[in-house]
C-alpha cells in the first residue's frame, strides 16, 4: 500500500483528514492538517437537531421493556447528511480531505436487508442519504451498548463454549448483554422473519465505514473484539460461538479486517455531491474506546483513565490475560498487540455523595480533607460501590481496619475521604493487574474527564501506580483518533506495528505533566493492592453464601 499520499492529487493544496464519531448522543466530525492539528469541527446532536427521531440521550426506550435500548438507523445516516454540509459551511474544502477514517460506540448493531448492498453501490448524488438509505434496514431500530436485555441469550452462548471462562479464553470477554453476539441471537429468535432477510450485519463502526465506501466494510480487529464472536487472537470469528448465536452467521458478518487498514477510494456519492477527491481513501472505522485509545497517542506503558461518571481504564498489552473481569481487544494500532479495557460503574457519583456527606458540599474541603491524612490512609481500606460494580460485581460500602477486620464507620471524615480515593485506584492498579499490567519505569497515567482536573484526586493517582499523571483533554480523544488513523491508515502496511502510530502522531503536542509519585508511593500501596485482592474474594465470596 505505501504512502499514497506521494500520489494524492491535490499535491499543491495542504492534505488534511477527516475523523467521524458515531457516538451515543450526536455525530461528530475534525479535520486536520497533515501534522494533525485540528482545522474544522461539528457535531450534530441527536436529540435536540434531529428531533423527529423522537430520541433522549440518542436512544429509545419502551416503558413496557425497560432493558431494551436501540437507536434509529437511518438518524445515523440523516446526521452523516447534515455533519458534511456543515463541515462544508465553516469552509473546510473536502477535496483536500487524503483519507477518512472514523469511531462508533461499540457493541451496536446494524441490520442490511437484501439488495442493499446494490442501493449502497448505486447512490445518486443528487439525493439525500438517509432519503436513499431509508428501507436498507431489516429493522429500523438497531440494538446499542446500553441494552440489558439479552442475559438468556449470555447463558446459552457461555453454556455452548463450555462457560464463562473459556468464552472469555475465546474471544477476550465473558458474555455481556450489551455484546454483539448476544443482541444478534435474540434478533435473530425474536425476529426471525427480519434475521432471514438481512444480508450483512454491521457495527456501528463498520456501518459508517459503509457509507463512506459505497459498500459493505468489513468489521475491524478491534471493534470485532467487543462483541463475542471473534477469537481474539487469531482474528477470526469463532465457529462455536456463531452457531451458538445464530444461523448463517458468518456470511451475514463478512470478513473481518485488521484495524486501519485502508479498503479503498471514497464513494462516488460524496465525489459528487460534497466535492471530495477521488482518490481520498477509506480507512476501516473501529470502535469509541480503541479510536480513543489511538485519540490518546497511548503507547506501550501508558494507562489512560477516564475519570468521568463512570470510569474507564484502558491499556495496550503484548500479552494480556483474559479473565471473566474486564475485556481484552485487539489492539486498534499495533497487529499484534491487545487492549485491556476496564469499566467501572462508580466514578464521579459516587465521589459527589462522599464529598456531600463529608465535605461541606465542596470540592476545595474534599481535596483538603484527601490532604490531611497520609499516604495509606493508617491502614484503612474502604470501598464504596453505590450502583451495582460491575468489576468487581459488588454494591455498598466495606471498610477495613489494617488488619483487615470490618468496621462500620472510620474514625474521622479525612479517613473516610482518603479511603475512598485510595480504593477506586487500587482497584483499578489490582485489576489492571490481574490483566497482566505491571508497572514499568517508564509507565505514564494518563488522565482524562471531568475529575482529571482535580490535582489532590491526581497526586493519589500517580502515588498508588508509582507512576507520573499526564492531563490530556480527553471529551474529542475517539474523534481525533479516528482523524489519526486516517493518516496512519495511509502508510501502515501488514505488519503495522505501534512504532509507526507513534511516528505518526509524534507532531503533536505531548500531554502536561500534573504530578509524580512520592518516593515512599510504592512501598506503602503495593501490600495495599495485595489486601484489596483478599478482602474482594473474601466479600465475594460471602455475598455467595
Ligand atoms: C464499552 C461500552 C461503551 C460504548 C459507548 O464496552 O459499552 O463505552 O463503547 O461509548
Amino acid at each position: 500500500m505505501g504512502d499514497h499520499r506521494q500520489t494524492f492529487s491535490a499535491a499543491d493544496t495542504p492534505i488534511t483528514y477527516l475523523g467521524l464519531d458515531f457516538s451515543t448522543q450526536q455525530l461528530k466530525g475534525v479535520i486536520v492538517d497533515d501534522k494533525l492539528e485540528k482545522l474544522y469541527e461539528a457535531a450534530v446532536h441527536f436529540d435536540t437537531e434531529l428531533q423527529e427521531f423522537h430520541t433522549h440521550g440518542g436512544v429509545l426506550r419502551d416503558k413496557e421493556k425497560p432493558r431494551e435500548v436501540t437507536a434509529p438507523t437511518v438518524m445515523w445516516v440523516k446526521a452523516l447528511d447534515v455533519l458534511l454540509d456543515r463541515l462544508q459551511v465553516c469552509g473546510a474544502d473536502l477535496n483536500t480531505v487524503a483519507a477518512v477514517s472514523g469511531s462508533g460506540q461499540q457493541h451496536g448493531t446494524v441490520y442490511w436487508t437484501n439488495g442493499s448492498q446494490k442501493t449502497l453501490k448505486s447512490l445518486d448524488p443528487s439525493g439525500f442519504l438517509h432519503t436513499q438509505l431509508a428501507s436498507c434496514f431489516s429493522i429500523v431500530n438497531s440494538p446499542v451498548w446500553m441494552d440489558s436485555s439479552t442475559t438468556k441469550q449470555c447463558r446459552k452462548l457461555e453454556e455452548a463454549v463450555g462457560g464463562p471462562q473459556r468464552l472469555a479464553d475465546i474471544t477476550g470477554s465473558k458474555a455481556y448483554e450489551r455484546f454483539s453476539g448476544p443482541q444478534i441471537a435474540k434478533m435473530a429468535e425474536s425476529k426471525p422473519g427480519a434475521y432471514q432477510n438481512t444480508e450483512r450485519i454491521s457495527l456501528v463502526s463498520s456501518f459508517g465505514c459503509s457509507l463512506f465506501l459505497g459498500d459493505f466494510a468489513p468489521i475491524d480487529w478491534s471493534d470485532g473484539s467487543g462483541m463475542n464472536l471473534m477469537d481474539v487472537r487469531t482474528k477470526k470469528w469463532s465457529e462455536t460461538c456463531l452457531e451458538a448465536c445464530a444461523p448463517g452467521l458468518e456470511s451475514r458478518l463478512g470478513p473481518t479486517v485488521a484495524s486501519g487498514t485502508d479498503l479503498g477510494a471514497i464513494s462516488d456519492y460524496y465525489v459528487e455531491r460534497f466535492g471530495f477527491n477521488p482518490e481520498c481513501r477509506v480507512v476501516s472505522f473501529t470502535g469509541d474506546n480503541p479510536a480513543s485509545l489511538a485519540g490518546l497517542c497511548l503507547s506501550k506503558n501508558d494507562v489512560a483513565i477516564s475519570l468521568g461518571t463512570s470510569d474507564t481504564l484502558f491499556l495496550s498489552l503484548n500479552e494480556p490475560k483474559c479473565l471473566t473481569e474486564g475485556h481484552v481487544l485487539a489492539s486498534p494500532i499495533d497487529k499484534d498487540a491487545y487492549m485491556v479495557l476496564l469499566c467501572f460503574k462508580n466514578g464521579s457519583l459516587t465521589r459527589e455523595r462522599l464529598r456531600n456527606l463529608y465535605a461541606n458540599e465542596s470540592w476545595d474541603d474534599f481535596n483538603t480533607l484527601l490532604e490531611r491524612t497520609p499516604r495509606g490512609n493508617f491502614g484503612h481500606l474502604g470501598l464504596y460501590f453505590d450502583e451495582q460494580e460491575i468489576i468487581p460485581w459488588i454494591q455498598g460500602d466495606y471498610r477495613f481496619d489494617k488488619s483487615d477486620v470490618p468496621m462500620d464507620k472510620f474514625p474521622s471524615r479525612e479517613i473516610e475521604i482518603k479511603a475512598l480515593v485510595e480504593g477506586q485506584f487500587i482497584a483499578k492498579r489490582a485489576h489492571a493487574e490481574q490483566l497482566g499490567f505491571k508497572i514499568e519505569p517508564k509507565t505514564r497515567i494518563i488522565a482524562t474527564g471531568g475529575a482529571s482536573t482535580n490535582s489532590a484526586l491526581l497526586q493519589v493517582l500517580s502515588d498508588v501506580f508509582n507512576a507520573p499523571v499526564y492531563i490530556q483533554e480527553g471529551a474529542n480523544s475517539a474523534v481525533l483518533g479516528a482523524a489519526y488513523q486516517a493518516k496512519h491508515g495511509l502508510m501502515r502496511d501488514q505488519n503495522s506495528k505501534d512504532e509507526l502510530f507513534q511516528s505518526v502522531v509524534s507532531t503533536l503536542e505531548p500531554p502536561k505533566l500534573a504530578c509524580s509519585p512520592h518516593k515512599d508511593a510504592y512501598q506503602i500501596y503495593t501490600p495495599m493492592v495485595e489486601r484489596y485482592n483478599n478482602i474482594i474474594k473474601q466479600v465475594l465470596s460471602d455475598i455467595a453464601k
